[in-house]
C-alpha cells in the first residue's frame, strides 16, 4: 500500500483536529519537522487547503454520498482527494484517488475502499459544482465559512466587507516575527523587511530554514504584527508595576518584558492554565527574558494582589479568536453562536476584576483577537457604565490605528494582520 509521507501526515493532523480539538498551528510544525522539505511543503498545503475549503469539499461529498453519514477517517480521506483534484493541477488524478483509497485502508476502513474510489472517480468524470440559493450561501460555500458567521458578519460589516474578509481568511498570511534579547542579525537577508504596523516587527513572504533555526535558538520569535501592536501599547515608566492577567503562552508578555528591559519594573504574568504557563516560562527562557513572577489564578475570582497597587494591567482576554482564522482555519467550524454571549460574560467579569488592581492614573488595556462587537465594544461599554472612576482614553498607538471612538480595530482584509481590538481604560 503506497502512500506518500506528506499525505499520511496531513491525514493524521486533520484527524486530530477533527476528533481531538487539536490546532493546526501547533500540530503542523511538529509533523513537518519530521518530514523532508518537499513532503513538509505538501503536508502544509494539503492540511491548510482542506481546512480552508472544508464546507465546499463537504458539499461535494454530500452530493455524491447522498448525505450519508461517513466515518471521520473516510470523510477526511475523500476531502484530501477532492482538494488535490480541484486545486492541485500538478498532481495526477490517479495519484489523488489511489492515495485517498489507501489512506482509508490504512485507517482500517476496508469497507470504504469502494466508496472513496467511487466518489473520487465520479468527480473526475463529472465534476459536481455546489450551487448557492442566495449571496450569503454563496460566500459560505465559496470561502468555507459557516452560514451563521457569514450572516452575522454581513449584518455587522456589510456584504462587501464580509466577502473581502472571508476570502482574506483563506490566504496564507505573511510571516511576522521580532528579534529577541539574543539579537540575531537576520536583517541582512534581503527578503526580510521592517513591519509598517508594529514597532519592532519584521516581515517576510517566505519561511526559510534560517528563520526556523533562528526561532529554535530563540534569536527570533514568530508573532503576528497585530499581536505585537497590542504589546506596543504597554510602555512602562521606570519602576512601574505591571500585570499581564491572561498572559499565556507569553507572546505579548515576553515582548513587553524585552521592550521595557532595564527600567527596574515589576512584571508579573498570570493565567488560569498551568500547562500554558509552563509554555510561557519556556518562551521567556528561550528569548532571554526574566520569568520569575509567574502566577496561576482564575481571573474571574479574587486575585492575589492588593487593590489599587498596579500601574498597568493588560487583559488580553480569552475570546472567540475570529480575528485569527488565517492562522487557525479550524476555529470557524468550532465556534457556535451561543459561544459569544458566554465569552462576553467571562470577559466582563475578568475586566471588572482586573480593574480593582489599577491605581489612580493607572492604565487597564483590554484586548481581544476577536472581530465581534459582543466581545469588544459591548464589553468596554458595559464596563464604563459600571465603573464611574474609569474613562476611555485614546489607545496609545500611532494615530492612524486609532478610530474616532479611541479604540483600535485591526482587521485582516485591511491591515494584513490578524484581527485585534484594543481599548485603553484609565482610572481617574
Ligand atoms: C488570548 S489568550 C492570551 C494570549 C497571551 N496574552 C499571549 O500573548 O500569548 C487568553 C488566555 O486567557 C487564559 N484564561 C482563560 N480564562 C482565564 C481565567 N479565568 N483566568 C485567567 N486566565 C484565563 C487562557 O488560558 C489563555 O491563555
Amino acid at each position: 500500500m503506497k502512500i506518500s509521507p506528506a499525505r499520511i501526515a496531513a491525514f493524521d493532523v486533520l484527524l486530530k483536529i477533527e476528533t481531538k480539538g487539536a490546532f493546526s498551528s501547533i500540530l503542523l510544525p511538529e509533523y513537518e519537522a519530521r518530514l523532508g522539505q518537499k513532503d513538509s511543503a505538501l503536508c502544509h498545503e494539503l492540511t491548510l487547503g482542506v481546512l480552508r475549503n472544508q464546507i465546499h469539499l463537504d458539499a461535494i461529498i454530500d452530493h455524491y454520498s447522498k448525505g450519508r453519514k461517513l466515518d471521520e477517517e473516510i470523510r477526511i480521506a475523500i476531502r484530501l482527494g477532492l482538494f488535490q483534484l480541484i486545486f492541485l493541477s500538478r498532481i495526477p488524478p490517479h495519484s489523488a484517488v489511489n492515495e485517498s483509497v489507501n489512506l482509508a485502508l490504512r485507517a482500517r476502513r476496508k469497507y470504504a475502499r469502494g466508496l472513496v474510489n467511487a466518489i473520487l472517480r465520479q468527480f473526475v468524470r463529472e465534476p459536481f459544482r455546489p450551487d448557492a440559493d442566495d449571496e450569503l450561501e454563496r460566500i459560505s460555500l465559496e470561502t468555507s465559512h459557516p452560514r451563521w458567521l457569514v450572516e452575522k458578519w454581513a449584518a455587522d460589516f456589510g456584504i462587501q466587507e464580509t466577502r473581502h474578509l472571508t476570502s482574506t481568511n483563506n490566504v496564507q498570511p505573511r510571516i511576522a516575527f521580532r528579534l529577541t534579547n539574543k539579537g540575531a542579525d537576520v536583517l541582512g537577508s534581503e527578503h526580510i523587511q521592517r513591519s509598517d504596523i508594529s514597532k519592532n516587527g519584521l516581515v517576510t513572504e517566505r519561511m526559510t530554514s534560517d528563520l526556523i533555526t533562528a526561532a529554535a535558538r530563540g534569536d527570533i520569535y514568530f508573532q503576528d504584527e497585530g499581536s505585537q501592536l497590542v504589546g506596543d501599547t504597554v510602555e512602562l515608566d521606570d519602576g512601574a508595576k505591571f500585570l499581564d492577567l491572561c498572559a499565556a503562552p507569553g507572546s505579548k508578555f515576553s515582548q513587553i518584558a524585552l521592550a521595557n528591559h532595564g527600567k527596574n519594573c515589576l512584571l508579573v504574568a498570570g493565567d488560569l492554565r498551568a500547562v500554558r504557563l509552563s509554555s510561557l516560562r519556556k518562551i521567556c527562557i528561550s528569548q532571554g527574558v526574566e520569568s520569575r513572577n509567574v502566577v496561576q489564578f482564575d481571573a474571574v475570582k479574587a486575585l492575589p494582589f492588593a487593590a489599587g497597587s498596579l500601574d498597568s494591567v493588560l487583559v488580553d482576554a480569552p475570546c472567540s479568536g475570529t480575528g485569527t482564522i488565517r492562522h487557525n482555519p479550524e476555529i470557524r467550524y468550532r465556534l457556535t453562536p451561543s459561544d459569544l454571549p458566554e465569552l462576553a460574560l467571562k470577559q466582563r467579569s475578568i475586566l471588572a476584576n482586573a480593574s480593582k488592581l489599577v491605581k489612580s492614573g493607572g492604565r487597564l488595556i483590554y484586548s481581544t483577537c476577536s472581530l465581534e462587537k459582543e466581545e469588544n465594544e459591548h464589553v468596554v461599554r458595559w464596563f464604563l457604565s459600571e465603573s464611574e472612576d474609569f474613562r476611555l482614553d485614546a489607545t496609545p498607538l500611532p494615530e492612524r490605528f486609532v478610530a474616532s471612538d479611541k479604540c483600535v480595530r485591526l482587521v485582516p482584509h485591511k491591515h494584513g494582520t490578524d484581527g485585534f481590538f484594543i481599548a485603553c481604560l484609565v482610572r481617574n
